[in-house]
């Protein structure tokens, strides 16, 4: 097992300094760091391999075909589908969008309902937002408890035979609250609907088994798993892939075209339409392979611990309010939290000064923010190369942070 010292060896950023003192990175909600391992892996592919893929029957082209095709290999077997339900995209909500504008539009009439929550990203928001005043829809919005966990009794109220389909965040980017997924697949199945879970926040800290979990899409971002930005995964259930259309047209997602029509291409290729991102694929399998080098489990474990940290030093403080789960079982690696009488970005300002990274805002869910009726909160979340001591320095940053405010 390798320690968070020798992790961050991997991570070239963590030699900068912020104004001086060390870099403490808190805003993996948003984006990660990246490892050597897959900056060499992107450079790699540029400076050897670069060709377009499935096009050309040169030794370069079939390098970079077979390296696109390896790296769907290795990202599906990360969430453990078979290589032709792997889409690659940009990132999750390109994922999403992928899903709405073509099963969704092809299967969702009016007076049908779509079922999310009020934890979700804007990404699990607006785009159904839109779907459903194209299509005649109704979108319904599954409340939480007051301790942030999805209210079931609420979710299994607003879900019937009308739903066509459910659409439900791994982990709050915002409470770091762990949906339960299975559970929410076996009642949506129930009713017939299909069920697409947004990975964004899951996929890399959690860890996810796509056939156990049984749903129909599940969709990632690359950049927040140590991969390239502009990179990201779609999976789509092979049933679900037969009853859909493509998203984009032009080159790449076509058997045969013809002055008047086309036909398109089976698997994967149907929905990437256009030239790839094929150095993002190949860093993205190679963040893969970072994590699975290190386990989903000691990962998982490791944010925990951290996380569980986190919570206790920043319940001792005074007039702090903190957001989400109080049990770690239930909460991945983010916290939300106000300071009584601070701005949150005040504080995220006080914290830049101390090279400590967080974000601060609404976190691209105002729907969740209104629901804990707060304008804004400071937001922590932690990956595999933070520790403990990157937690010191957040807690000694508020603390000044309410000295210079009071
Ligand atoms: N979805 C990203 C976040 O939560 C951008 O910060």
């Amino acid at each position: 097992m390798l320690s968070v010292k020798a992790i961050r060896k991997d991570f070239p950023i963590f030699k900068r300094t912020i104004l001086g003192r060390p870099l403490v990175y808190l805003d993996n909600a948003a984006t990660s760091q990246r490892p050597k391992q897959v900056i060499a892996a992107v450079n790699d592919f540029y400076r050897r391999h670069n060709a377009n893929v499935h096009r050309g029957i040169h030794t370069l082209s079939e390098e970079a075909s077979n390296l696109y095709e390896e790296a769907r290999a290795t990202v599906a077997g990360f969430i453990n589908c078979g290589s032709d339900e792997l889409i690659f995209v940009r990132n999750t909500t390109e994922g999403i969008n992928l899903v709405v504008w073509t099963w969704g539009f092809d299967h969702v009439r009016s007076g049908d309902e779509i079922l999310v929550t009020v934890m979700e990203h804007h990404s699990n928001f607006v785009p159904w937002q839109q779907m459903a005043v194209r299509r005649g829809a109704v979108l319904r919005v599954a409340d939480i408890t007051e301790d942030g966990l999805l209210d079931m009794e609420d979710f299994k109220k607003k879900l019937s035979k009308k739903t066509k389909i459910v659409a439900v965040t791994h982990c709050s980017n915002v409470t770091g609250t762990i949906n339960p997924v299975s559970e929410i697949v076996r009642l949506a199945k129930r009713v017939g609907a299909v069920v697409l879970i947004d990975g964004a926040q899951g996929v890399q800290h959690i860890g996810i088994d796509v056939k156990v979990v049984g749903c129909d899409f599940l969709a990632f971002s690359g950049h927040k798993m140590l991969g390239p930005m502009g990179s990201g995964g779609l999976f789509i259930k092979r049933e679900r892939q037969e009853e859909m259309g493509p998203f984009l047209t032009g080159g790449g997602m076509i058997r045969e075209v013809y002055a008047t029509h086309f036909v398109w291409a089976e698997g994967p290729e149907k929905f990437e339409a256009g030239t790839p991102d094929v150095a993002g694929a190949v860093g993205l399998a190679e963040a893969v392979r970072y994590h699975t080098r290190l386990g989903m489990r000691y990962i998982r474990k490791h944010e925990s611990n951290i996380t569980a940290y986190a919570l206790e030093r920043l319940r001792d403080m005074k007039d702090m309010q903190i957001f989400g789960p109080s049990d770690v079982k239930v909460r991945g690696g983010v916290v939300s939290f106000t300071i009584k009488g601070i701005h949150p970005h005040d504080v995220a300002e006080v914290l830049n000064y101390r090279g400590v990274a967080v974000r601060s805002g609404t976190h691209c869910a105002m729907p969740l923010h209104d629901r804990f009726r707060v304008p804004a909160t400071t937001r922590a979340s932690f990956y595999l190369y933070n520790d403990k001591k990157d937690i010191d320095a957040l807690i000694s940053g508020l603390e000044q942070a309410k000295h210079i405010f009071r």
